[in-house]
């Protein structure tokens, strides 16, 4: 599947909203690892790299950030402000967070386990490895 937002089930209630995630419905993978980003001082970015494996589903629980995606050609900007949205990352796609709001916190479901072999963290070494699959 492509870099794409989800909309996730939204269920109204006047004592309070509720959504919820399926792994291999609303994400397109089983989720083996589950974390949050939080307490993000003004002006930080998160995240520049990229994964050989593990595929992302990002959801602004609370506030709002910037995901900026780079496929190795061109950025994408997605900006997330609803707990009932969540955007799916997929393998190799180089990723940042930025522009995190007061007190927002990032969900985010993974493909795999923690594996620090899987990151790529040099974005020309990055650009690279996606020129060889294109060719
Ligand atoms: P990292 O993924 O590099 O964060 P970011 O790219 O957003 O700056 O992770 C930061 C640290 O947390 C790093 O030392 C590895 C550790 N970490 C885990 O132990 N388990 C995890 O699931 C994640 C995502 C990170």
């Amino acid at each position: 599947m492509e870099t794409k937002i989800i909309n996730l089930p939204k269920i109204f209630d006047q004592r309070g909203n509720l959504s919820f995630i399926e792994e291999e419905n609303h994400v397109p993978f089983k989720v083996k690892r589950t974390f949050w980003i939080y307490d993000v001082p003004g002006g930080e970015n998160r995240g520049g790299h990229a994964f050989r494996d593990t595929e992302e589903f990002i959801v602004a629980l609370s506030g709002s950030f910037d995901v900026v995606l780079h496929d190795g050609e061109k950025e994408l900007v997605f900006q997330l402000n609803r707990s009932y949205y969540g955007l799916y990352v997929p393998k190799m796609m180089w990723r940042e967070m930025r522009n995190f709001s007061t007190n927002s916190l990032a969900l985010v479901l993974a493909s795999t386990p923690y594996n620090p072999d899987d990151y790529i963290r040099d974005f020309e070494g990055y650009k690279e490895l996606t020129r060889c699959k294109q060719v």
